[in-house]
């Protein structure tokens, strides 16, 4: 069986094998070279063959190939598997990337391991691949602000990414409970920011740990984070949540919250009273955060959070009540939406993309703002109707901190929900009464890793994987090629490959 994840557009078994061997050179040239090296780095530790990469014509070559092939797109490639050789071409260098992973897919497991293997041959069976992706987002999040990860976490992640064709890793990295990224102007944030002295025990049960947590990422740290990225065709994309979810910022800068008393970065989890209040310094100040995070990070999409704003202090505060009168903003939806539109202005003004979270949409969308619909498809709906593009994130098929077996107890404590691997599977980002041109603002989808319940690196990957697997079969497998039993079949080799990384997974029923 070749069992390769997300299962490609089209597949056609021949005869015979091509084996790696002592004499096989990889051949690429220009702008084929750098992923030809790539996929021959990860394959030389485990096999522990030379496989050198060369300008020059060689016989029984790995050759990649960069030519001209409308069918392809910007990511699609075509693999051909002879015993005399093998030919990777696409349109693109990340289309060759992409048929690089299939490549590695075709090998035994053991070429995904950290050391040499003995004993094994390195053979890949005959066949003609012709790939391309449904959509053009496919990617994770990451919630790094609950929980700190190690950087060395968030670049395993990448490689994961990768491995299933997969494209975007938003990084969450400003919550309630930390800021996770260094500002220079503003350094308190993570001075203060990115530590709380202690964490509630389960949900609210009003019992501490007494453990201080945090930590957060240099401007250095996340620029190797996204070169390392972007070499495996993965885009960052960071968030910087506005208004809501902004406690630590404010227990660092005072001045950016609405009340006189002081706050501590929080220790509990749940949706928050203390967000921004609504001045032209506030907002100056986060747009000059914005400014650092776009010189870290060359992400077209630019994630604002916009969700669960409560409006409380808003409505409490005469300050507030006076500028909702001067600007016109009709009540507090609409302050929340003139706030957004600054940035959407802002953002635009750099030649960039605003992203939020559905909630963007009430009180009225910003004209260039993408939607990542979070409280079901409707928001999605709403804006595609609208003629914003979207990605599709539901709670119900894509919130990976969710249960993914029942008895619930069995599993590791959850935030709730229920979100087997057969659910993630079966979802399809485009709603059936979609028309044509609303189903292109369907950029794709993500699947969701909060993080308020996973504290270390073990329990993010079992909580992700095989979940993700799924979710990088709906975002790059054309719906009629899709079979749940079917990919159950090839998951359960796929997770040999996770054996051989050393991912930990959640074992299949
Ligand atoms: C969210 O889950 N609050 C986007």
């Amino acid at each position: 069986m070749l069992a390769i994840v997300p299962l490609p557009t089209s597949m056609t078994p021949a005869e015979g094998h091509f084996t790696l061997d002592s004499k096989t050179a990889f051949h690429a040239s220009g702008a084929a070279t750098p992923v030809a090296r790539l996929i021959a780095q990860d394959l030389r530790v485990p096999t522990g063959l030379t496989l050198r990469v060369t300008a020059n014509k060689a016989t029984k070559a790995v050759t990649f190939t960069i030519k001209a092939d409308k069918e392809l797109g910007d990511e699609g490639y075509r693999l051909r598997v002879r015993p005399e050789g093998v030919q990777v071409t696409a349109q693109t260098a990340a289309g060759l990337f992409y048929g690089g992973q299939t490549l590695r897919q075709l090998l035994p497991a053991e070429a995904f391991g950290k050391a040499k293997a003995s004993g094994v041959k390195w053979q890949m069976p005959s066949v003609d691949i012709v790939d391309v992706p449904r959509f053009r987002w496919r990617g994770l999040m990451l919630d790094v602000a609950r929980h700190f990860m190690p950087k060395e976490e968030i670049i395993k992640f990448v490689d994961l990414l990768a491995l299933h064709k997969m494209n975007s890793l938003h990084l969450h990295l400003t919550e309630d409970q930390g800021w996770r990224i260094e500002i220079k102007r503003y350094p308190k944030l993570t001075e203060v920011g990115a530590w709380r002295k202690e964490t509630v025990i389960g949900t609210n049960s009003g019992k501490y740990d007494g453990k201080r947590h945090g930590g957060f990422y240099t401007q250095k740290e996340l620029k190797e984070i996204v070169k390392y990225a972007a070499a495996r065709y993965v885009n960052i994309v960071p968030e910087i949540e506005m208004p809501g979810h902004a406690q630590a910022a404010i227990a660092a800068y005072p001045e950016l919250g609405n009340l006189k008393e002081r706050l501590e970065v929080w220790q509990m989890w749940g949706v928050n009273p203390n967000v921004f209040n609504v001045e032209e310094k506030t907002v100056k100040f986060l747009q000059n955060v914005l400014d650092e995070v776009m010189q870290v990070f060359p992400s077209k999409f630019i994630h604002v959070g916009g969700d669960e704003c409560p409006k409380d202090q808003w409505k409490a505060s005469p300050r507030v009540q006076e500028l909702i009168k001067q600007r016109g903003t009709k009540d507090e939806h609409g302050m929340q939406s003139w706030f957004i539109k600054q940035m959407d202005t802002y953002l635009a003004g750099k030649g960039r993309r605003l992203l939020g979270w559905d909630e963007i949409l009430e009180g009225g969308l910003a004209p260039g703002a993408t939607v990542m619909s979070w409280r079901g498809m409707e928001g999605g709906i709403t804006a595609a109707k609208a003629g914003h593009d979207v990605v599709m994130a539901p709670t119900d098929t894509t919130y990976f901190d969710y249960y993914q077996a029942k008895p619930t107890e069995k599993e590791p404590y959850a935030i709730g929900g229920y979100v087997p691997l057969e659910k993630v599977y079966n979802f399809d980002p485009v709603p059936s009464t979609f028309t044509a041109a609303q189903a292109k603002h369907v950029l794709g989808t993500q699947g969701q890793l909060w993080s308020e319940y996973i504290a270390t690196p073990e329990h993010l990957e079992y909580m992700a994987f095989p979940r993700a697997c799924a979710l990088a079969e709906v975002a790059w497998t054309p719906m009629a090629r899709k079979n749940f039993n079917e990919f159950s079949g090839r998951l359960a080799e796929h997770l040999k490959r996770f054996d051989q990384v050393g991912v930990h997974y959640r074992k299949l029923n």
